[in-house]
């Protein structure tokens, strides 16, 4: 008797139980699958359809230990097509044996653990090495893509993941096997169809920018190859941007900032200013010399971070304001005010955070006496970003607060609504915990009392939030 399976564990659960119900053995029964099955076998005479096994099912409970159930639900991800087999000969001696699964020695028990192992560490590669591209949808929305080659069916397993640590990026995963998709505001995970590797996008401006980090971050001085190579397996290169660029950073590492200026070709963007160690002192030193973009221009001093060098929380702002700007320092204007009261409320001390800011820069226009502020634009945010990544990786702080939309834009990508997901830890590519919160100067900006104190309480609670983060991670 032949029935098929295709990928679902559910699918497979129901009939097995309904076969050992019917006490059809296992030499009796050949589940397979219809995507390793060729032609003459998917049509063959021999073949009974599910819904015939299901039908007139004795009322019997099969026994089915736990620990049996935790390793096949896992198990069934895996690409070998004889996995049913294996797993339905195992129902049936359990019936018999019920203490089988603690039997390490023998041969299907055997196969069940290691089928699972393979798959769970084929989940973690999936994990560790998916790069989202950004891209513009019809709708000018972003939306982040991968395309990803798993070895076994891990899909739906590794699917949930992202979704959590993604939370807040409108994001695809496409794989030859079939594609999930997060969307952030409904907060629901779909699947869909496979897909080629040519509906893949394989360039665009995440993945510039995911090279230029990666370019940024790299330390010849660590370089080992034999390692990266044990770390990555080649089949996985494929999909990292950054393997692109190994071959000249671990041959011309010292030419690196030209290599950069290469990458960047044509776009805005510090990457080739910011100096290859990061340190906090360097990366002060070297700011000045940044004309990434047009802002530096204009303005009277470029502003660096500022703090303590270890400090687990870090505030990063849009950009320096008027008074910023002429004393080249971060939050020493009125919006500074406003955050130095919050955190002396939420008895926050100077030594615990570091400040700094999207974007290095004052952007404004002159009205007569008065140079008013102006939002940054997303390119030049994007084309500051080398900068705040390098002090990322100099820092290294359990958790990074954004004050203010220009600064989740940042970090947290150009869709996130500040007002929908402030005061949340979440994750991303370039730090592993980010929240948000409002920014100081709204507060300044509110236009009665009422929405003044609003504003002031949400500032407040969300610092005291992430500072009870950073006191727990310590
Ligand atoms: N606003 C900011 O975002 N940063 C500063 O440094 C000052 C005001």
């Amino acid at each position: 008797m032949r029935i098929r399976i295709a990928q679902e564990f559910a699918e497979w659960r129901k009939l097995a139980r309904a076969a050992v119900a019917k006490s059809i053995p296992p030499e009796a029964i050949d589940f397979y699958d219809p995507a390793y099955a060729g032609t003459s076998e998917l049509f063959s005479a021999e073949d009974i359809c599910s819904a015939d096994l299901t039908q007139d099912v004795p009322d019997t409970r099969p026994h089915v230990p736990k620990s049996f159930m935790e390793m096949a639900v896992i198990a069934a991800y895996h690409n070998d097509p004889q996995r049913w087999n294996l797993l339905y000969r195992l129902l049936w001696r359990l019936q018999r044996q019920r203490e089988l699964m603690k039997v390490q020695v023998d041969a299907d028990v055997n196969a069940l653990f290691r089928l699972a192992e393979q798959v769970r560490r084929d989940e973690h590669k999936m994990h560790a090495f998916v790069r989202f591209r950004r891209v513009e949808e019809q709708d000018g929305e972003e939306r982040f893509i991968a395309w990803y080659e798993p070895q076994h069916h891990i899909l739906k397993l590794a699917a949930p993941f992202f979704a959590e640590r993604f939370a807040v990026m409108r994001w695809s995963i496409l794989t030859p096997d079939g594609s999930a998709s997060w969307e952030p505001s409904t907060k629901q995970l779909q699947y869909g169809p496979p897909v080629t590797r040519e509906q893949a996008p394989s360039s665009d401006e995440l993945e510039e920018l995911w090279k230029s980090y990666y370019a940024s971050i790299f330390n010849p001085a660590r370089l080992n190859p034999d390692a990266m190579r044990g770390h990555m397996p080649v089949r996985y290169w494929g999909n990292l941007p950054e393997i692109e660029l190994l071959p000249q950073l671990m041959t011309t590492a010292a030419k690196r900032v030209e290599g950069m200026v290469a990458i960047q070709a044509g776009k805005p963007s510090a990457a080739p200013f910011v100096p290859a160690k990061h340190t906090l002192t360097l990366i002060r030193e070297a700011l000045p010399t940044c004309k990434g973009c047009e802002l530096y221009k204009h303005a009277t001093h470029v502003v660096p971070g500022r703090g303590a060098g270890h400090a687990p929380l870090m505030l990063v702002g849009e950009q320096p304001g008027d008074q910023e700007d002429l004393q080249g320092l971060p939050f020493v204007g009125p919006a500074g005010g406003v955050l130095r009261k919050a955190m002396a409320e939420a008895g926050i001390a100077d030594s615990d955070i570091f400040m700094t800011n999207a974007v290095k820069h004052f952007k404004f226009v002159q009205r007569g006496k008065s140079r008013l502020h102006q939002n940054p634009r997303m390119s030049e945010i994007t084309a500051c970003k080398p900068w705040l990544l390098a002090e990322l990786d100099a820092l290294k702080p359990k958790l990074v607060l954004c004050l203010g939309a220009s600064a989740a834009k940042s970090l947290l990508g150009g869709t996130f609504g500040l007002m929908r997901d402030r005061g949340k830890v979440l994750s991303t590519p370039f730090a592993e915990h980010v929240m948000a919160t409002i920014h100081p100067s709204a507060v300044l900006r509110a236009p009665d009392e009422e929405m003044r104190h609003t504003l002031y309480q949400h500032l407040l609670n969300d610092l005291l939030a992430a500072y009870r983060f950073v006191m727990k991670a310590a």
